[in-house]
């Protein structure tokens, strides 16, 4: 599996992440079976949340990968916190308390990245700074991060924090690349113009924080895989045609999409098919011409001024 740095980090991970929200859909057996295979093929990074199946998915998870101190040094992990039942928190004591419950649940002492989940409209940065300094001094999360911020809200959290923050995960797939086709329409009056985010994409390769695509098969917010689904036939049409070309899936097209750009992403994938993850993984190895990646992007529908 290819590899990168982590944002401005020194931390070495693979370009794929393996997304864990929906490890509860799976059995105990199939479970091993599934991280046994994502381990197999260079996928030893784990994302997940504390609310991901109230907690299981993270119970499930260490029991699956039958996590020890040998197990633990071989895989990086990665969960969030910050989304409570009806709102969001990012006090410190919410902050703390959540990676204890975390820790607990993945049956290890430290995380490699904590992300905060989604932004919270009574975030006091200051607070934000100091659980950050508490969870890094007690050696229980190494590096850190953010989940669906735009800059300035990046930029009110480093007023205070002094951790670098390495990543920020975001929506993004091929039919939900609002992040792109803004900075294609700059100023036009067009619907893909309108700048949803805040120029996160260029400002994350500004300052080098890793940008990881949740949801890349999904389109809407979850409303199903846009892969195989006639409602996107142009789309399809255009991702078998490359798929072919390359003697892979469908589903490996769609994750070189995001690969393929130059803000080195790291796809956080969904899949619990073990086909699907090794078809994720090999990814990796496809380097998507210029013509092909904008041929896919005007298939899904998005404009070129
Ligand atoms: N930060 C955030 O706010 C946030 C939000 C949501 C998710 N996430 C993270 O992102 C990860 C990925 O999210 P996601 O699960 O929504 O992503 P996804 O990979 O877009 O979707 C996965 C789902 O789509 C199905 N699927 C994928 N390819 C398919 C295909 N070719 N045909 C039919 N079904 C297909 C999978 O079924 P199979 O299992 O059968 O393949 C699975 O149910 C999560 O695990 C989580 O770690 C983060």
């Amino acid at each position: 599996m290819r590899t990168m740095k982590l944002g401005t980090s020194n931390l070495e991970v693979p370009v794929i992440a393996v997304g864990c929200m929906r490890i509860n859909s799976l059995g105990q057996a199939e479970a091993e079976k599934f991280v046994q295979t994502a381990l197999e093929a260079g996928a030893n990074f784990f994302d997940h949340a504390d609310i991901y199946g109230g907690g299981k998915c993270e119970e499930i998870f260490a029991d699956a990968i039958h996590m020890n101190d040998d197990v633990r040094e071989k895989i990086i992990l990665q969960s969030k916190c910050g989304i409570r039942q009806g709102m969001f928190d990012f006090s410190k004591e919410h902050i703390l308390n959540s990676v204890d419950g975390i820790l607990k649940r993945l049956k290890t002492d430290y995380l490699d990245v904590l992300l905060l989940h989604r932004p919270d409209a009574l975030v006091e940065p200051e607070e934000v700074a100091e659980a950050f300094d508490k969870l890094e001094s007690s050696g229980k999360v190494r590096h850190f991060g953010v989940s669906n911020q735009k800059p300035m809200q990046i930029e009110l959290l480093k007023k205070h924090v002094k951790q670098p923050l390495v990543a920020n995960q975001l929506q993004m797939s091929i039919t939900n690349a609002t992040m792109i086709s803004n900075g294609i329409n700059v100023n036009m009056e067009n619907d893909a113009a309108v700048d949803r985010d805040g120029s996160i994409l260029d400002y994350s390769r500004l300052h080098d924080m890793t940008i990881q695509p949740w949801s890349p098969f999904q389109y809407g917010f979850f409303e199903g895989v846009f892969l195989g689904n006639e409602k996107f036939p142009e789309l399809n049409q255009k991702i078998d045609e490359i798929a072919a070309k390359y003697e892979v899936s469908n589903t490996t097209i769609a994750i070189a999409w995001l690969l393929r750009h130059p803000a080195k992403m790291q796809p956080v994938t969904g899949t619990m098919n073990l086909e699907r993850i090794l078809d994720c993984c090999k990814a990796a190895d496809i380097t998507l011409t210029r013509e092909e990646w904008y041929e896919i992007y005007r298939a899904a529908g998005n404009v070129l001024p």
